[in-house]
């Protein structure tokens, strides 16, 4: 099952069908998916990708499951956080944060809370994420959290239709604080 996980100020679960039209709104805003794979995010959309994670059974390798960060006090959902189980000890994550709530350290509280979980309970070996070379949001956040600089992948993914580049960080479990 997947676990409901509390850090200072935010919980961090699955996703509810009353999450979604939250999660569709800030999803279609330009600067949310200026570096993701969608120009556009519609209810459907994340009806679609809610119906298709398979939350009963969590941590399964070669699965995706999408977690919702709310607020602790009203449990509105905030953003959100993607986990991705390459293996059995190794994961990738993914982050995002509604525009009106950004930089207020959500992510920051949020993806420790996550990477603590991950490390101890499911005694996770190695953690990745994946950036757009150009989204300095993501690559700061990803040093603030002590992620290593592992890649920088010149002009590997075709992307709204220009060759870009990407960063790969890291984190093994010996390394996280
Ligand atoms: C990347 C993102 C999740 C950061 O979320 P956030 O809650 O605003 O981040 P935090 O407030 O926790 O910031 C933590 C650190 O990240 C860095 N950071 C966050 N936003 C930044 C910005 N706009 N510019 C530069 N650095 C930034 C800073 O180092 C910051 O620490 P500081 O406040 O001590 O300077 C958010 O900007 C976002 O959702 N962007 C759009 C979606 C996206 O591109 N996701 C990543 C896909 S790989």
């Amino acid at each position: 099952m997947t676990p409901k996980l509390n850090s200072k100020n935010y919980i961090i679960r699955a996703f509810k069908y009353s999450d979604l039209q939250t999660f569709a709104d800030y999803r279609a805003r330009p600067e949310v998916a200026q570096f993701q794979s969608w120009s556009s995010y519609v209810l459907e959309d994340a009806i679609s990708l809610f119906e298709n994670i398979d939350y009963k059974n969590f941590a399964v390798a070669g699965n995706w499951y999408q977690l919702a960060i709310t607020d602790i006090q009203t449990d509105n959902i905030l953003g959100d956080l993607a986990v991705y189980f390459i293996d059995d000890q190794q994961v990738e994550i993914g982050f995002t944060i509604a525009p009106e709530f950004q930089k207020q350290g959500i992510a920051f509280e949020a993806i420790n809370c996550l990477l603590t979980y991950l490390f101890t309970e499911l005694k996770i070996h190695r953690i990745i994420a994946i950036t757009d070379a150009n989204n300095t949001a993501s690559y700061k956040l990803l040093e603030k959290i002590r992620f290593r600089k592992e890649a920088h992948f010149i002009q590997n993914v075709f992307f709204k239709g220009v060759w870009g580049d990407e960063f790969q960080y890291a984190l093994l479990s010996t390394e996280f604080k």
